[in-house]
């Protein structure tokens, strides 16, 4: 398998997509070397797919190289899919579920993010507490081919930070089936059943199906 450029600049996130990708066989290396310069690519997008696609499109064509994008975030039902596509800008984003923090369109950091989650959410009970990860991973190869798949991984909301593993949301996300929030988990569980992990063994049974040159 060729080399990849990961277009993101998570470290988190590179770390889970290596070690799911490197089982399938694929070297997954970070944008800056592959020498994509260290400029930020607007997600202009109104879903995930919209993201993933223009991430990954357009870091492909500052690397002339196979990329993979991932876009993700968490959906959660009783503040009707908030915060979704803006879950990394949660905190610090205008105009949507406005509070005190609201100031920009930059990236808000994890601890602002959950705080302002846990405030919104504080007053439903546990089994209206339900939400997903949602991850969808783009590939776009040099000629403009693309695939993409979409991973969910479905879970409950604790109104308390548990647990100092993973990152973003994982301190008070329980998936389904588990009484740990994914912060509390062995990396190599959450590796195993998360939106992440799911998307990217649906790319790989895609990839199977097309050929590369
Ligand atoms: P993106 O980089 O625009 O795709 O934003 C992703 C955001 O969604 C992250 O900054 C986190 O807030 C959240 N997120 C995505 N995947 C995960 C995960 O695996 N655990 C916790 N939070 C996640």
């Amino acid at each position: 398998m060729k080399t990849i450029v990961a277009a993101t600049k998570n470290k988190h996130k590179i770390v889970e997509i290596e070690a799911i990708t490197s089982q399938f066989g694929m070297n997954i290396i970070p944008r800056d070397e592959a020498g994509v310069p260290d400029v930020e690519i607007p997600e202009t997008g109104k879903t995930f797919e919209e993201n993933s696609y223009i991430k990954a499109y357009e870091i492909m064509k500052l690397s002339g190289q196979i990329t993979i994008a991932d876009d993700s975030g968490l959906v959660v039902d009783c503040i009707d899919g908030a915060p979704g596509v803006y879950s990394a800008r949660f905190a610090t984003f205008p105009g949507i579920w406005p509070d005190e923090n609201d100031e920009g369109e930059e990236d808000s950091d994890d601890r602002d993010n959950n705080s302002k989650l846990l405030r919104l959410i504080k007053d439903f009970p546990y089994e209206e507490r339900t939400a997903r990860f949602v991850s969808v991973i783009t590939m776009v190869f040099p000629d403009g081919k693309t695939i993409a798949a979409r991973g969910t991984v479905e879970g409950h909301l604790v109104l308390e930070e548990r647990g100092g593993g993973g990152f973003g949301y994982d301190p008070i996300f329980i998936p389904l089936g588990y009484d740990k929030t994914f912060g509390e988990l062995p990396a190599e569980l959450k590796n195993s059943i998360s939106h992440r992990a799911n998307a990217l063994k649906m790319l790989k049974e895609k990839l199977e199906n097309i050929t590369i040159d």
